[in-house]
């Protein structure tokens, strides 16, 4: 039985069903059972547990093959001090891990983890790692993910409504663009069949590389617009439209450290693409699925 953390949340979803239509016994875990539901019908068992809760973690952990441990949302973003919700939720999985006797774990982290500083939240995951690594007689995967394509979906509105995506990166700028659910269905693959020992990672950088001016272009054709532009933002200027639609200053700064540390290449990937890297949802396939409909549906006319 493997337990699926976040379990309502994209990669835990992902994941959880990858071990489902595979045949595993499954434990979601989520903050509300009604939202687990769909899950459920599948045939999972679905547990209740605040992230926070380290008791009620160690409940659900106790007896898995294997758990899926991953810090959720993504970001919270009028949160006054996002890297210390981040590091409470990794204390109690960590706890959780420690006192449930679980011995193999696959964690979600990111490119860039490997700095302890200048990445944004991305910090807050390099502190995890060091975290639950260190519990000893566990087996622990840190799938270092790449940028997530579901982060092109926050654009879809003003793409809809102007024909231009701005961000912080360099337009030409190769960045290694993979979608959730082929993370979550690796971190399911992982548990299911995985053979490392001790304290590994694995980066996943999607199907290729893909500069933000592509990636733009690549939207174009999908809706058959010609006028098409990615325009690079300045870090300030990002940084005062967070703030401006009521993000927290230290999520804004966050968000510019992110910006910043991928143009210096500060965040990078750093093992080589190969099979075992590389997943299998191009960026045409995510456009054409995911970002199309919300534009046509998002389109004033
Ligand atoms: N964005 C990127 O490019 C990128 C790249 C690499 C790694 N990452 C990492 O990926 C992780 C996010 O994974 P994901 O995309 O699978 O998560 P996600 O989809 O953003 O998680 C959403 C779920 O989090 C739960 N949630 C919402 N607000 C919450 C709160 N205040 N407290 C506790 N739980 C809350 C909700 O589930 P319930 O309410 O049902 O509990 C919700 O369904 C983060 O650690 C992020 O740093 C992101």
């Amino acid at each position: 039985m493997f337990v699926i953390t976040g379990a309502n949340g994209r990669t835990g979803r992902a994941a959880a069903v990858h071990l489902l239509s595979a045949g595993y016994p499954v434990r979601a875990v989520g903050r509300s059972a009604r939202r687990l539901a769909d899950l459920a019908a599948r045939g999972a068992e679905v547990w209740e547990a605040d992230p926070t809760d380290s008791a009620a973690l160690t409940d659900t952990f106790r007896g898995a093959d294997g758990i899926y441990a991953v810090i959720q949302p993504n970001y919270i973003p009028d949160h006054p001090d996002f890297g210390a919700f981040q590091d409470q939720v990794a204390a109690s999985l960590t706890k959780a891990v420690t006192e449930s006797g679980v011995t193999r774990v696959v964690g979600l982290s990111s490119w860039g983890a490997r700095h302890p500083q200048g990445t944004g939240p991305v910090m807050g995951l390099h502190r995890f790692e060091q975290r639950l690594s260190a519990v000893p007689g566990v087996d622990t995967l840190w799938l270092r993910a790449g940028y997530f394509m579901e982060n092109l979906l926050d654009h879809v509105h003003t793409a809809a409504a102007h024909h231009r995506i701005s961000a912080p990166f360099e337009p030409g700028l190769p960045l290694p663009f993979v979608t959730t659910r082929d993370v979550g269905a690796r971190a399911g693959e992982e548990l299911a069949n995985g053979t490392w020992h001790g304290t590994e990672v694995m980066e996943l950088q999607g199907e290729r590389d893909v500069s933000m001016r592509e990636a733009v272009s690549v939207i174009a054709k999908a809706v058959g617009a010609d006028d098409f532009t990615y325009e690079q933002t300045s870090l300030a200027e990002f940084h005062a439209e967070l703030r401006s639609k009521g993000v927290s200053l230290n999520v804004a700064d966050m968000m510019a450290e992110v910006g910043e540390a991928i143009n210096s290449r500060h965040t990078r990937t750093e093992q080589p693409r190969t099979a075992r890297t590389s997943t299998p949802t191009s960026i045409e396939r995510f456009i054409e699925e995911e970002f199309a409909p919300r534009y046509r549906a998002a389109r004033p006319d």
